[in-house]
């Protein structure tokens, strides 16, 4: 195999695995290199979204999901069921084949697209006449341009490191052999409440202790505030305000417990023990080992690479992309980054609309949006017209039995733009994609009123609100 590529990719994450694949397609010859391992220490490429994060959370959601179903919501349907169980060891086995399908599915990508894959870590070496030597294991490999993708990792909280057996980042979150009677949680962001509720749906009594006194603050308000009562009925405790102190980690084995001290917002002490406890508190970008402070790639505070709008580091011929570099972290915003970077290099216009992309979150109900928030739209003094319409009065919510909820339009007062659209509710995941569509192709809320939606659909929901911004709903 040749060791002079046109393009390396550093990392094999959906950033780093898309833009390989994006720059193959183009006529790069190009090597993607990633060093994560599956349990007998192969390769098992697609980063931290495959193996530990958007695809085996969204796996046991919809185990969770199924088991609170027939557990709770059958016997409305007259589903009766006797000896309901749970066997969590198949349930994370199931999620463990999901991973390995993912695993599998990239490295035939790989091939399909003649993406030469390299397994381990990859490092910089020094410049070299036109491009870079890159170090993998024993390998040097060289090329005119590089990507690198190389992630995130959960942040520590400082008093109580991750063990993954008491302390648990996503990794141990996402693989506890058994339910825990009182789970724990610090940080009540996406992964505090997606993970939150899958083990809360299987049975653990759990509470979340968030620093901030507001709820998902980066949310619409009314759309957070809604979603807050939803959870809170479920029986997910949520104490916001607190300030977390010591964390204390028993004797480990059978009956070993976590207790973690913290005023709450009144400034009262409290302690809360917990069998288990789970740190989701952000993530911090993925540069260690890359040698990057050798060649002078320039890091920020954070420690994320430095980029322009175009994702070009500051050295010649060095791009990042993905959790790595400012911006969201969202698997689809690194996969548009890789795309967009393997474009540029091809003398392509590869662009990102940071404007239109969508965020989900996936509890039940569902919260997803794309655009500005109320709050935002206020802080910024932009005249705007709302327009929401409820779950509730819309017949296949009803026949599914799940009308929490609502769909909400913000759109400009004078044009009609739609500035954002916000959704709580069942599959707003998927609801989501008609607003992105209609946000980048700069529609109006009225565009979205006068189009035909299936009926009796979800989505009959999101055209009544679009009808809303006018007050002219038909069914509510
Ligand atoms: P990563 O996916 O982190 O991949 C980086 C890869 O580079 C890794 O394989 C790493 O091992 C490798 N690497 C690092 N350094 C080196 C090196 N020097 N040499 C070789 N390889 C190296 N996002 C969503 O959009 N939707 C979701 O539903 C969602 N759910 C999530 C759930 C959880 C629990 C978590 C933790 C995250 C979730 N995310 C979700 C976020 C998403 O996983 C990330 O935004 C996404 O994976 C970032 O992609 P990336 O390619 O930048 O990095
Ligand atoms: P997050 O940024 O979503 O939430 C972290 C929360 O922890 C915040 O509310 C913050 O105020 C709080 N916090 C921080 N320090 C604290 C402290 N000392 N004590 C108490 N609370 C504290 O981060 P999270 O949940 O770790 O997820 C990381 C990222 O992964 C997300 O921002 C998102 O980009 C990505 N992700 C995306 C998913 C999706 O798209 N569905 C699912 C899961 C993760």
């Amino acid at each position: 195999m040749s060791k002079n590529f046109d393009v390396i990719v550093i990392g094999g994450g959906p950033g780093g695995y898309i833009g390989a694949i994006r720059a193959a397609q183009l006529g790069f010859s190009t090597a993607c290199i990633d060093e994560w391992k599956n349990a007998a220490g192969g390769p098992a490429p697609g980063g931290t979204c495959t193996n530990v994060g958007c695809i085996p959370s969204k796996a046991l959601l919809q185990s969770s999901e199924h088991y609170e179903q027939a557990a709770h919501h059958f016997a409305d349907h007259g589903i009766g069921l006797k000896d309901l169980s749970i066997d969590v060891k198949k349930m994370l086995g199931r999620k463990e084949t999901v991973v390995k399908q993912n695993n599998e599915g990239i490295l035939y990508l790989f091939k399909k697209n003649k993406v030469a894959f390299f397994h381990g870590r990859g490092s910089f070496v020094k410049a070299v006449d036109g491009g870079w030597e890159i170090a993998v294991g024993e390998e040097v490999l060289t090329a005119k341009q590089v990507i690198v993708a190389t992630g995130s990792s959960a942040r520590a909280l400082p008093q109580a490191p991750f063990d993954e057996e008491m302390v648990l980042s996503n990794d141990g979150a996402l693989r506890l052999g058994a339910v825990p009677k009182k789970l724990a949680l610090i940080g009540s962001g996406v992964i505090g409440l997606e993970m939150g509720s899958v083990w809360r749906r299987l049975g653990a009594e759990v509470t979340v202790l968030e620093a901030l006194p507001t709820f998902l603050g980066a949310v619409d308000e009314q759309i957070a505030k809604e979603a807050h009562k939803a959870f809170t009925k479920q029986g997910l405790k949520i104490e916001l305000g607190v300030q977390v102190g010591d964390v204390k980690v028993g004797k480990k084995g059978a009956h070993s417990q976590v207790t973690v001290a913290y005023t709450d917002a009144k400034g009262a002490a409290h302690k809360l023990d917990a069998d288990r406890l789970i740190v989701s508190i952000g993530r911090v970008p993925n540069t260690t080992g890359l040698n990057a402070e050798a060649v002078g790639l320039k890091l920020d505070e954070r420690g994320a690479i430095v980029v322009d709008d175009e994702c070009r580091t500051n050295l010649p011929g060095v791009w990042a992309v993905g959790d790595v570099v400012r911006g969201p972290m969202l698997a689809h915003k690194a996969e548009e980054e890789g795309v967009a970077v393997a474009e540029r290099m091809a003398g392509q216009h590869g662009h990102v609309n940071f404007n239109t992309i969508p965020w989900v979150i996936y509890t039940s109900p569902e919260i997803a949006w794309v655009g500005q928030t109320e709050q935002q739209l206020k802080a910024a003094g932009r005249a705007y017209k709302a327009g929401t319409f409820p779950f509730m009065a819309n017949g296949r919510a009803r026949a599914l039995g799940d009308t929490t909820g609502m769909v909400k339009f913000l759109a400009d007062a004078a044009s009609d733009e739609i500035l954002g659209v916000h959704i709580v509710g069942p599959m707003a995941s998927e609801l989501i994609a008609e607003a992105v569509v209609a946000m980048e192709f700069r529609a109006s809320s009225e565009d979205i009123a006068r189009i035909c939606h299936a009926h009796p659909s979800l989505s009959e929901a999101t055209k009544e609100a679009a009808l809303a911004v006018d007050k002219r709903t038909l069914n509510f």
